[in-house]
């Protein structure tokens, strides 16, 4: 096995007043992966990346980047990580290509004009390269921050909530971005709060909550864990207990026998649901309403760690 692009060994965090944003976190990162930091707001995902980039020290723990440690060999740590911050903040009387160039520049690598023109073509931002950063849309301002994050072409990319606030044309363009990267050898490792973010775009999806990461694991083998749903199907007479013949649907009864309850796997061809319809029918319980809802996030972390977020 080669050296992991990214080893977090025992990271924790407590800012200054008190607060620990993060516990005893480990993470394993290897190159080429697309992995997702999925975790509600406050869970500790952006105190993590800007520890991992050197912007934050942490209390404990070490991090070793392409090998470098992050603490006692920040430089040569850092010049392999791109960083496209959670928040705006560029330069905006500088140009486009200026402050990109700029950054390329700031790793001790020369204007290197053709890569620099291939990012800023990825992004649709080569036609604007002389206008300045203050004349630009919001979305396109985060074009730009994209651009500077890979002008000194990174192993890693950090996206922190790169979709929150966009729009579909850069959403879409980010995921093509992310997928030609990929094809390129970059490692991209995004934190986002909605799970179909992950969904769409990682390997590997690692679950962070209150500054405890609660699993890492495979997107196709977490998403059906989080593919839970549930049908409520509202009956006309309310039921004393479940109709015998039903078990194989593990049924519940709620809402005084009025509310029949399925839980049912939204990832698999055969839900089940079709069968338990055709079922009602043949023993004449007739219903007046039916909802699905999917396991919210909120949902998932009631199952992991038994307690609202
Ligand atoms: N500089 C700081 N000082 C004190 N507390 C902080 C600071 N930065 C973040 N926090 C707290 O740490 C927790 C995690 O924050 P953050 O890492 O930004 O979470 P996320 O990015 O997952 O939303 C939050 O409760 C936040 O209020
Ligand atoms: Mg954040």
């Amino acid at each position: 096995m080669p050296e992991p692009i990214l080893a977090v060994t025992g990271v924790s965090k407590t800012y200054k007043g008190g607060f620990t944003a993060l516990h005893d976190l480990d993470l394993t990162i290897h190159k080429g992966e697309i992995f997702a930091l999925l975790g509600p707001n406050g869970a500790g995902k952006t105190t993590l990346i800007s520890i991992i980039c050197g912007i934050v020290t942490p209390s404990t723990g070490t991090i070793r980047v392409a090998g470098h440690d992050a603490l006692t060999d920040y430089k040569a740590a850092r010049s392999r990580i791109g960083l496209v911050p959670q928040e705006l903040s560029v330069d905006m009387f500088e140009t486009v290509l200026a402050t990109v160039t700029f950054s390329r520049r700031l790793f001790g690598r020369s204007g290197h004009s053709a890569y620099i023109e291939q990012v800023l073509r990825d992004l649709s931002l080569w036609d604007k390269r002389h206008a300045k950063i203050m004349e630009l849309s919001g979305g396109m301002k985060r074009r730009v921050l994209i651009a500077k994050a890979l002008a000194h072409e990174p192993e890693i990319l950090f996206l922190d909530e790169p979709t929150a606030g966009v729009d579909v044309a850069l959403r879409r363009d980010m995921w093509k971005l992310v997928h030609r990267l990929r094809e390129r050898g970059t490692t991209v490792i995004l934190t986002t709060h909605y799970i179909e973010e992950a969904e769409e775009m990682a390997d590997r999806v690692g679950v962070i909550n209150k500054g405890k990461l609660l699993l890492v694991d495979e997107k196709t083998a977490l998403m059906q864990k989080l593919g839970k749903r549930e049908l409520e199907l509202t009956v006309v007479e309310p039921l004393d207990a479940v109709p015998d013949g039903l078990e194989r649907w593990q049924l519940s009864l709620a809402n005084e026998g009025k509310t029949l309850r399925y839980v049912f796997d939204s990832t698999e061809e055969d839900t089940g649901i079709p069968s338990l319809l055709s079922a009602l029918a043949d023993r004449h319980i007739a219903f007046k309403d039916l909802e699905t809802s999917k396991s919210s996030l909120e949902d998932i972390f009631v199952e992991l760690v038994g307690e609202r977020a």
